[in-house]
């Protein structure tokens, strides 16, 4: 495997961490929380996932609204709609993981080019580039908006490689999400899984040559 020349970092969960969203939900619902949070992320991913297959497109921020209808419907409560804005606005405002700075810092300094590479629309990227202080470690950021649709098409890794200007194969995605993993490597990236989860990898495909459990530990594994 030739080393990666620039790496490409999901957001959700890679380097923001979803928990705030958990907390606000404990606020208005704290006996169906855990498992509207739960319907939500998946019914969040299985819309992404559809609309790619159907090729059909509609922002991130549209499909986890209605992600949130479907699970408060599954659950079987409501919630007004101020609180259903303040918990998509949340979505804008997370705190990073606290392995993300001295790892991008590291990293960095190794001369790596970076960017984050999303399903995020691009307003929900620029707030949270802001909100969790990302932009002093990315040349910027690529949403899977600019070719409309969702990773894991393969047109969403083309275009990512396309506009940092090399071959697919010179990209290494980073990501804690095992199906993103997979769809790079299945669209000829590299891959790394940060494995924040316990262990649990989609038995869909192979995990990457690189799993790490931050990204202080990929900084060393890429030396
Ligand atoms: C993203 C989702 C997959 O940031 O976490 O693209």
């Amino acid at each position: 495997m030739p080393a990666p020349e620039a790496l490409a970092f999901d957001m959700y969960g890679t380097l923001v961490d979803p928990v705030g969203i958990g907390k606000q939900l404990e606020k208005y619902l704290p006996a169906q929380a855990q498992r509207l949070a739960e319907v939500w992320r998946q019914k969040q991913l299985e819309y992404t996932f559809r609309l790619a297959a159907m090729e059909g497109y509609e922002d991130f921020e549209q499909v986890t609204r209605k992600a949130l209808d479907y699970a408060l419907a599954a659950v079987g409560r409501e919630l007004p709609s101020e609180q259903r804005d303040e918990l998509i606005a949340r979505y804008n405002d997370l705190e990073r993981f606290p392995d993300v700075e001295p790892g991008l810092e590291r990293l960095k300094e190794a001369g790596y080019t970076m960017i984050v590479f999303s399903n995020g629309a691009p307003h929900m990227l620029e707030a949270l580039m802001d909100a969790a202080e990302l932009r002093p470690y990315f040349q910027g950021f690529v949403s899977v908006d600019e070719v409309k649709t969702y990773k894991p098409s393969p047109k969403t890794y083309r275009h990512a490689a396309r506009r940092l200007g090399r071959p697919a194969s010179e990209v290494m995605l980073v990501s804690s999400n095992p199906f993103d993993d997979i769809g790079a490597q299945a669209a000829g990236m590299q891959a790394a899984w940060v494995d924040r989860s316990g262990g649990l990898f989609d038995t869909l495909g192979s995990p990457p040559e690189i799993v790490v459990k931050t990204l202080t530990e990929l900084a060393y594994a890429l030396e």
